[in-house]
């Protein structure tokens, strides 16, 4: 038992917590059911939905909320009064989930949340509902139990943060001064292996590109045409394999300028991490792995760039075989950024590189989507340690730190208007199948994360108190 769990009023709302773990996990499926995916129009009402469920959630917690419009999907905010002496903490997740494709691999519907061994399997399960609710519960549970939160919060749930975050960062901009806090906390990450709950202090950023490729002016009998007309998904191959060389480097030039590089200690830290490469490779059911030379896999997912294609369009995708030479071709990719390198330069020298790989009779599309900077913070801060603190009432274990491969665009904004802290406390784990079938989220982390959260609020608050 850490110190702070002996506090009366966190002995109040950590009971609160405890008896109503099922009635959590109903409100869970609740917002679960709801297919709130940003990236398809279809769905644009069920985003409506999930936001306005959010609403009438923090409406009745006594919450002051608002439903804030943008250009694109809605953002929700809400805040508690200030509390004098102190801090002020704000609590960022999404409510926007991937699109649940390929459907035909759930075990269960996405949308319908469904309980195995102990895990909820929905999509948005972990990523991002789950791990956000756990803040919404245990300021739900503080408010209950004892009346007031011991510090101000306020909550900045967006709706596109799988598609880029686009219209945040201008609602950010514009409100520096209603959004001011002392620090942000997100649980949008991962544990590091069950049992070994994570800090984690580093985000990769992205740079997401569609590159389209127009041929001949209709489909063409590959017999008849094939080997005397430039075939675009032959160009893709070609454009998209010059991109990195054999020992996995990314060839744009000037593109490791900008990427530092880790420190002895992280090399040091990270050796000692409870990570297993063998069982790594047998959870995926793979033989081997390839990746940039001369880096273990732990720095090549969480402190090297990368590069992958994330789909390819092309010709016949029927069953069976059909002798076509298709007129277009088209792949969606993305570059893993590191901190310090410029998504926009990046976009330019992407686009210098490919326009001479062009063969004569193609001709080039580059569509740019979302780009987001990297970020690492240091290891120093009394917020750290009070997290540290409020995961282990949680967790009943102390947290390792670590990085991660993933992008929460918002952060470095966050971090750079706000001047605030930031502190990634991810409660999931590697094979919860973020953006892949059978999404999950375990109910035994959800209901730790509640008491972590719960316990945070007191220890950030004791922090400015001097206690
Ligand atoms: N929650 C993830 C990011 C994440 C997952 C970070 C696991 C660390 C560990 C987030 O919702 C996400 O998927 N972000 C996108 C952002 C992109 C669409 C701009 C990503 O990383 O692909
Ligand atoms: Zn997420």
């Amino acid at each position: 038992m850490t110190t702070s769990e002996q506090h009366p009023n966190l002995i109040q709302v950590l009971d609160f917590v405890d008896s109503h773990r099922q009635a959590f996990v109903d409100d869970l499926f609740q917002l679960l059911r709801i297919p709130s995916v940003s990236a398809d129009s279809a769905f644009a009402d069920d985003m409506c939905r999930a936001a306005d469920w959010l609403v009438s959630h923090f409406r009745e917690m006594g919450l002051a909320v608002e439903l804030i419009e943008t250009a694109g999907h809605p953002i929700v905010y809400a805040e508690s009064p200030p509390v004098e002496g102190a801090p002020v903490a704000l609590v960022y997740g999404h409510y926007d989930v991937q699109p649940p494709d390929p459907s035909d691999k759930w075990i269960t519907p996405p949308f319908e949340p469904t309980v195995r061994d102990g895990n909820v399997y929905a999509r948005g399960a972990c990523d991002d509902k789950g791990q956000m609710l756990t803040h919404v519960k245990s300021l739900q549970s503080w408010l209950k139990s004892s009346g007031k939160l011991p510090l101000q919060v306020k909550l900045v749930i967006e709706g596109e943060e799988e598609v880029g975050s686009e219209h945040l960062g201008s609602f950010l901009a514009d409100n520096t001064e209603k959004l001011a806090c002392d620090c942000v906390v997100i649980s949008d990450t991962s544990q590091f292996a069950p049992g070994v709950p994570a800090i984690t202090y580093g985000l990769r950023g992205i740079a997401y590109f569609e590159l389209h490729l127009t041929g001949p002016n209709r489909d063409l009998h590959s017999g008849v045409f094939g080997g005397g007309v430039t075939n675009p998904a032959n160009a893709l191959c070609k454009m998209l394999a010059a991109l990195v060389d054999e020992e996995g480097k990314i060839r744009l030039p000037g593109f490791y300028d900008d990427v530092t590089s880790l420190t002895d200690r992280e090399r040091e830290e990270w050796q000692a991490l409870p990570f297993d490469q063998q069982e790594f490779e047998n959870q995926l059911d793979v033989d081997g792995v390839t990746g940039e030379a001369g880096f273990t896999t732990l720095e090549r997912r969480w402190a090297r760039p990368s590069l992958d294609i994330n789909g390819m369009t092309s010709g016949y995708q029927g069953e069976g075989a059909k002798t076509v030479l298709p007129t277009r071709a088209s792949a969606k990719f993305s570059f893993r950024l590191v901190p310090d390198q410029d998504p926009a330069k990046v976009t330019a020298a992407l686009r210098a590189f490919l326009e001479p790989l062009v063969p004569p009779g193609i001709t080039m599309e580059l569509v740019e989507y979302h780009g987001a900077a990297g970020i690492a913070f240091p290891l120093e801060s009394p917020y750290l340690e009070a997290a540290a603190n409020a995961i282990e009432t949680g967790f009943e274990a102390r947290p390792v730190f670590m990085r991660e491969g993933g992008s929460i665009p918002i952060v470095n904004q966050f971090h750079q208007r706000l001047g605030a802290e930031v502190l990634l406390l991810g409660w999931g784990q590697n094979d919860d199948n973020l953006h892949s079938p059978n999404e999950k989220f375990s109910l035994i982390d959800f209901h730790r994360g509640v008491r972590a959260s719960a316990a945070l609020w007191h220890e950030l608050a004791s922090l400015a108190q001097g206690q």
